[in-house]
């Protein structure tokens, strides 16, 4: 399969909000309204610190990641809503993704990338990708997302 990773555009808005849609045993709801309301912004040319990007094969959008810039600290940028489609994961989009975010963020004022996650069970391979692809958990906090739900941060230098 022939895999394009770009930007984000008005053309892959429908199919990253899709993509990320497909995916409720990840997320809660609010987080698809968060990430559809980021993926608008950054299209509509407002967030120029941010950064969105998307794989497709042709006309299939197979996945979506972005990163937004913390405005009160050094080049420390937050990943945000981060998605492939069931049938495509674990064949290496996820990393291409990301890969591709770091080394864009890196180039301009990228220090520091952290991506928030949980501890509970229900993202045991979210936890895992993150490990292999270079991340380091700093951080739990239990009951954050939630009760019974902790945040794990993750970092990575950049
Ligand atoms: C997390 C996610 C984006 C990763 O994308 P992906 O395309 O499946 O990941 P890749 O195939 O690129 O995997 C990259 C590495 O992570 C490892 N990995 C991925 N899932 C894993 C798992 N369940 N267990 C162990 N390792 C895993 C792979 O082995 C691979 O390692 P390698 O490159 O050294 O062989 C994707 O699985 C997903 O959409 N998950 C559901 C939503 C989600 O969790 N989003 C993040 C919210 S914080």
């Amino acid at each position: 399969m022939d895999i394009q990773v770009e930007r984000l555009t008005e053309a892959t808005l429908d199919g990253a909000v899709e993509t990320i849609r497909s995916l409720p045993e990840f997320f809660y709801e609010r987080d698809f309204v968060k990430a559809e309301a980021n993926y608008r912004e950054f299209v509509s040319g407002h967030k120029d610190d941010d950064l969105f990007l998307v794989a497709r094969s042709g006309d299939q959008l197979l996945g979506v990641v972005g990163a937004t810039k913390r405005q009160d600290a050094d080049g420390v940028y937050f990943l945000a809503s981060f998605a492939v489609k069931k049938g495509q994961r674990g064949g290496g989009i996820g990393r291409r993704l990301l890969e591709s975010l770091e080394g864009e963020l890196a180039a301009r004022d990228g220090r520091m990338m952290y991506t928030e996650t949980t501890t509970a069970s229900y993202c045991d391979s979210t936890r895992a990708f993150y490990e292999a692809v270079g991340y380091t958990m700093v951080a739990e906090v239990p009951d954050f997302w939630a009760d019974g739900d902790p945040l794990a941060l993750y970092q990575k230098r950049l």
